[in-house]
């Protein structure tokens, strides 16, 4: 791997920190339009009366209080994120819920501060692609649960059919604010090549994963809505804009409005589509 682990943990730590408090702002937009992955992932992990399920990577927790709402009182969800600030964003999410039965902690998914076969199952909605080693965290994760227990993640597929965060990314490099995706370092698509998918989850200890694509659009009502999408939600991608001076800025909004014309509606709304992996393993 190119990218030094460490540094590298850092500055991700510091990116999603950051982007919590647009994710909470954005938070029902994001979990109507996303709502197949999460459905695919509940059906799959299959939540039973009183099991312990732990989520990975939480970001705002709603995967997670999706199985709280299935495991009932008996039961138990553990939603951890290694950033302080999006676990405080889950909180106030789960709280304003009157959810009862979830616990609140910040794990970094490569270290996990859990007991061995400590969960009935394990779920993690794009997670695992960002780590610094995501074949650690697999391990970290096969680690906690119990025998038989599911595991069961969403990745995105590849930039190809993910063009809603592609084509500022591509254009982000183009016009040198990043550098290009080295091979098999973390980032969005990073697990995007099924094949590699497979040989990381295996490499985590499971047997072989059973992988699926989803789809599904993003829908932006306007130029405005699309830039505000970017910036509060896209990780890296927004880092890197936030990091631009002004005017850069403005000229970087204009050159990735113009590459994404090709989806833009007759009413000015972009409907862009976006494919990612359900993969479930034991
Ligand atoms: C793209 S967001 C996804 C959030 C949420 N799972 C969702 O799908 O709505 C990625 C999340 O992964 C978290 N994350 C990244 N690396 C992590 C790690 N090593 N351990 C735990 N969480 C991590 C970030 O803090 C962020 O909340």
């Amino acid at each position: 791997m190119a990218i030094e682990p460490e540094a590298y943990r850092q500055q991700s730590l510091e990116t999603w920190g950051d982007m919590a408090a647009g994710w909470e702002s954005r938070r029902e937009w994001l979990m109507q339009i996303t709502a197949p992955v999460n459905d695919w992932l509940v059906q799959n992990a299959d939540p039973q009366p009183g099991q312990t399920l732990l989520e990975i990577a939480a970001g705002t927790g709603d995967l997670g209080f999706r199985l709280a709402e299935r495991v009932g009182e008996a039961g138990r969800v553990i939603s951890t994120d290694f950033a302080p600030e999006m676990v405080d964003v889950a909180r106030r999410n789960g709280n304003a819920r009157g959810l009862a039965n979830v616990e609140y902690r910040a794990l970094d998914a490569e270290r996990l501060d859990l007991e061995d076969e400590s969960v009935d199952g394990v779920v993690c909605r794009w997670g695992y692609m960002l780590m610094a080693d995501p074949a650690a965290a697999l391990k970290q994760s096969r680690r906690v649960l119990r025998s038989g227990g599911p595991l069961c993640f969403a990745v995105w597929r590849t930039p190809d059919v993910n063009p809603w965060a592609a084509v500022p990314a591509v254009t982000l490099v183009q016009r040198g604010h990043m550098p290009p995706p080295e091979p098999g370092a973390p980032g969005m698509f990073a697990m995007g090549d099924g094949n590699r998918t497979v040989e990381l989850v295996r490499a985590g200890g499971f047997d072989e994963p059973k992988l699926e694509e989803i789809t599904f659009a993003f829908k932006y009502s306007d130029d405005d809505d699309f830039w505000d999408a970017i910036v509060r939600l896209a990780g890296p991608l927004a880092r890197a804009i936030n990091a631009l001076p002004e005017q850069e800025r403005r000229d970087t909004r204009a050159a990735i409005i113009d590459n994404i014309a090709p989806f833009r509606n007759d009413d000015g709304s972009f409907t862009m589509p976006a494919s990612t992996w359900g993969v479930v393993a034991r």
